[in-house]
């Protein structure tokens, strides 16, 4: 992955990772249908993901390539990983990442650093309300990574046909990844919304540091990160995702597959092990329990610098 948390390994299914909806009450927002290059199945949605080998093109891609090679996809080669997502009035083509929480695209205004000549869709800077917040969002360690900074900006985001309005995510007018220059727009980011920096740039701006458990619940709902909001709205059947690569698929250039609100179909959940996440209480540095829910047992809410 060119956004520098490479996959230690690519299964079948390389990720399975659910929210937890207790305690949350469905806060229903507007919700339309789109059409799309998606599939609503009966359950949920398949949406396909694009894979592309994106040559390295300097030191650092370099040692990503190697990364890459460590699981048999090849030396100084990059795979980028897109799916479509609406963002306004445009569809961009965003790298899943799922070591971080947020959804950037580059803007229009983004020339210089690894934006200089790429030729990606972009948004439209002037769509983006004034007086918002700002963000910077890092990735990787402090000597290979990268950083994608710019404005916050809200619209309505279709994933699959499903919308939100008043989507927060970052407008980039600088970044030092070089994905944008092999036509991807921008990460769409699949973590936990504790780890979303655009979360925190919003809330922070418009009322102050999230220091509560229900100030960052009641707050993911509103400026969260894109799929934690259409699960929170209930507009899923289970509120999960699953991301699938086939090899054999990958090394020619194929095809995987995104699914939301269920696993993919010819998937038995019982021949699948699930590892739970372990939950840390309070004494162990977790989060407090929110208000409503007084015996949940969180995990750790790293508090971010912004
Ligand atoms: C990448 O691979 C080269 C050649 O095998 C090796 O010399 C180098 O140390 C590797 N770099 C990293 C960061 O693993
Ligand atoms: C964003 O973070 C990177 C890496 O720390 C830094 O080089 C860059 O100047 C920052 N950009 C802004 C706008 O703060
Ligand atoms: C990029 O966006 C930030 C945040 O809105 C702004 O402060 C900065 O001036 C912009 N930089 C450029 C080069 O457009
Ligand atoms: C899959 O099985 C696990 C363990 O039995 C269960 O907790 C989970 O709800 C099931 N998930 C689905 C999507 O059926």
């Amino acid at each position: 992955m060119v956004t520098g948390i490479p996959f230690a390994c690519i299964f079948h299914i390389a990720l399975l990772h659910l929210w937890s909806n207790s305690g949350v009450a469905a806060l229903p927002h507007g919700l339309r249908s789109t059409e799309g290059t998606s599939r609503r199945t009966d359950v949920g949605y398949d949406i396909p993901i694009m894979t592309k080998k994106a040559r390295s093109t300097g030191s650092r891609n370099r040692r990503r390539g190697n990364a890459s090679g460590s699981v048999g996809l090849g030396n100084n080669v990059d795979l980028l990983y897109t799916v479509p997502i609406e963002v306004g009035n445009n569809v961009f083509a965003v790298n899943l990442d799922t070591g971080s929480s947020d959804l950037w695209v580059v803007s229009d205004t983004c020339r210089r650093g690894a934006c200089s000549g790429a030729r990606t869709a972009r948004y439209p800077q002037s769509s983006v309300p004034s007086g918002g917040a700002n963000v910077n969002m890092t990735y990787g360690d402090s000597t290979t990574g990268t950083f994608a900074s710019g404005a916050v900006g809200l619209d309505t985001a279709t994933i699959a046909g499903v919308s939100m309005n008043q989507q927060a995510f970052g407008v980039v007018n600088d970044t030092s990844n070089f994905l944008v220059q092999f036509e991807a727009a921008g990460i769409f980011g699949l973590s936990f919304p504790a780890a979303s920096r655009v979360q925190q740039a919003v809330v922070t701006r418009n009322s102050g540091p999230i220091d509560t458990t229900d100030k960052f619940i009641e707050s993911t709902y509103t400026s969260g990160p894109l799929l934690p909001r259409i699960a929170m709205s209930g507009a899923l059947e289970l509120p999960m995702f699953t991301v699938q690569f086939q090899r054999n698929t990958i090394d020619v250039g194929g095809e995987g597959l995104l699914t939301l609100g269920k696993l993919p179909d010819g998937v038995d959940n019982s021949s699948l092990t699930w590892v739970p996440v372990r939950p840390y209480s309070v004494a162990e540095g977790g989060m407090d329990p929110p208000s409503w829910a007084p015996n949940e047992v969180y995990l750790v809410r790293q508090s971010l610098k912004s």
